[in-house]
């Protein structure tokens, strides 16, 4: 089994020129299966809303909610680097409460670093909790809590203007101290001059390849997800008709009986279906 990797791995596999490649994930047989097959990080993202919770978004999530989440995918993958995704409410309000939910993403769900959206209006939250002494991801581009103000899931950075924006948010968040940047729904030639002014990884979705490392939701990845599908998406396996099928050939055997059949059952043991005939025999004839 691979070793867990630190932040220090992290910025090496940089320095390296290795990218870095992570996958949501918000359940532990998931979870379990992506440490095995030694993806780097996993995000306990707020689209478990969408992917698991059927929410149109991802704002309707909680703090115990995502606690809960982050905690199962840290049970089953124990060596590899979590990150807990702040809902919305989380740390919009005051550097205070983001220092505290950041802190239980940490001490209850036993992630390894904290991801909230925003750039430059987040500054002080981001400087705050890294005051405390967490890791933490900045989120720019494409922020799906604030997606009400972007008017919908929109790519972003595709304007000059809007590319400025982006820019000035990237920097303003590695000054407060994040130790790592996502990048998302970005134009890839945005993502790269954001890089390039940029000492701390850049990781993408939806940005390019332009990238320190690549994230993708498992939901998409699996073919699971059907609500929509975004441009960035590839879909690496069709889970959708696998469980479509299983589903349908579940209620034919049941419909025709050939399930559940003998070698599904816990039959009595030897000796007593007779002696219980007897005695419900003798019983019945007094
Ligand atoms: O919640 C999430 O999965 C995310 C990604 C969309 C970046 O924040």
């Amino acid at each position: 089994m691979a070793k867990k990797k630190s932040v220090l791995d992290l910025y090496d596999m940089k320095a390296k020129g290795e990218k870095a490649c992570w996958m949501t994930a918000y359940d532990a047989p998931t979870a379990g299966l992506a440490e095995q097959t030694g993806l780097d990080m996993l995000l306990v993202g707020d689209s478990v809303g969408m992917c698991i919770y059927g929410f149109k978004g991802t704002n309707e999530m909680t703090m115990p909610i995502m606690i809960a989440h982050t905690a199962a995918v840290r049970r089953a993958a124990a060596n590899t680097f979590v990150v807990g995704d702040m809902p919305f409410l989380s740390y919009q309000i005051s550097d205070e409460e983001a220092v505290r939910n950041a802190g239980a993403f940490i001490a209850q769900g036993g992630a390894d670093a904290v991801k909230l959206e925003g750039g430059r209006r987040v500054t002080s939250r981001i400087r705050a909790i890294s005051d405390a002494g967490m890791a933490v991801f900045g989120h720019i581009g494409l922020t799906p809590q604030s997606s009400g103000q972007l008017g919908g899931f929109k790519a972003q950075g595709l304007t000059a203007e809007s590319a400025h924006d982006m820019i000035a948010d990237a920097e303003a968040v590695q000054e407060a101290g994040a130790m790592f940047l996502l990048v998302e729904a970005v134009a890839p030639e945005v993502t790269q001059l954001v890089r390039e002014r940029l000492t701390i990884p850049v990781y993408g979705i939806g940005a390019g390849p332009h990238t320190d490392g690549e994230l993708v939701i498992v939901s998409d990845l699996l073919g699971i997800f059907e609500a929509f599908t975004p441009k960035f998406v590839k879909k690496y396996a069709n889970l959708a008709d696998d469980i479509r099928g299983a589903f349908e050939a579940y209620c034919a055997e049941v419909r025709g009986g050939a399930f559940p059949g003998p070698e599904h059952v816990y039959n009595m043991r030897a000796g007593e279906l007779d002696k219980l005939r007897a005695e419900l025999a003798e019983r019945e004839h007094f």
